[in-house]
């Protein structure tokens, strides 16, 4: 199978316009980039990384207000970030539910308005702790998954890509392992594939690193990272975007 990679860095409220400069002079790709490479920086940042990045990287948002305008202080509009060529939108962080408090509901009106601004979303999902150890994941990520994505938006051929995160294993330096990983990714698909044939990517996150890359991404279900922590050197995250490049072109 002809596997595309989304490569994907959340640099989090990480990065200012010095680390910017040095991020790009190094960011270099002799690569075919055949692959894509996505990099989320705080929306301020946004310019500065479309500035500074080579033509093939992609930008894209970490969130979305699920408002189109008005007094929503600190919220920034779908369409304010499409103005901004930002292609891409997280939505739905295990961050933003936990300290913004984002119910599957909120985001489901966040994922709607990225898609009518032809935002594509990333949307993620991800169990706890306390989840997988009762064997609770693939319930938890099955009702994340119906909560929020129906047969209506997935049919209608929308752009989307997945992201599985375990909460436990976001910036810990634990990762789950390729094979816990790939499970739950074949459940995703098993659950999209019940709404509709639209075939949809899924990114794993949750700690990858260039030392762990490899083997994740080639297992069957994993079609990318979502990159936190090791984002945020642009050699680190380089190698992880050409183990991908090796794995596509062999
Ligand atoms: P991490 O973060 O790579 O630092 O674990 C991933 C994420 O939160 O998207």
């Amino acid at each position: 199978m002809d596997k595309k990679f989304f490569i994907a860095a959340n640099w989090k409220m990480n990065a200012s316009l010095a680390f910017i400069d040095e991020y790009f002079a190094s960011l270099r790709s002799e690569s075919e980039n055949s692959n894509e490479m996505i990099i989320c920086p705080p929306d301020i940042y946004i310019q500065s990384v479309k500035e500074k990045a080579p033509s093939f990287v992609k930008v894209g948002a970490q969130n979305i207000s699920h408002h189109d305008s008005g007094a929503y202080t600190g919220e920034c509009s779908g369409k304010m970030i499409g103005d901004q060529s930002a292609k891409y939108a997280i939505i739905g962080h295990s961050e933003r539910r936990e300290y913004h408090n984002e119910s599957n509901d909120l985001i489901r009106l966040k994922l709607l308005k990225a898609i009518e601004h032809d935002i594509t979303p990333i949307l993620c999902i991800g169990e706890s702790i306390e989840q997988r150890d009762s064997g609770q994941t693939l319930d938890v990520i099955n009702d994340q998954i119906r909560s929020v994505l129906d047969s209506e938006i997935l049919s209608a051929n929308t752009n989307m890509l997945i992201a599985y995160e375990p909460i436990w294993a976001i910036g810990t330096g634990l990762t789950a392992t390729p094979d816990m990983a790939n499970e739950v990714h074949a459940h995703i698909h098993t659950v999209l594939s019940e709404m509709s044939s639209n075939r949809i990517p899924i990114l794993y996150g949750g700690s990858m690193k260039s030392s762990n890359a490899k083997e994740l991404l080639q297992m069957e279900h994993i079609h990318g990272g979502l990159i936190g922590g090791a984002s945020l050197d642009a050699s680190e995250f380089l190698k992880i975007y050409n183990i991908a490049e090796e794995i596509r072109n062999g």
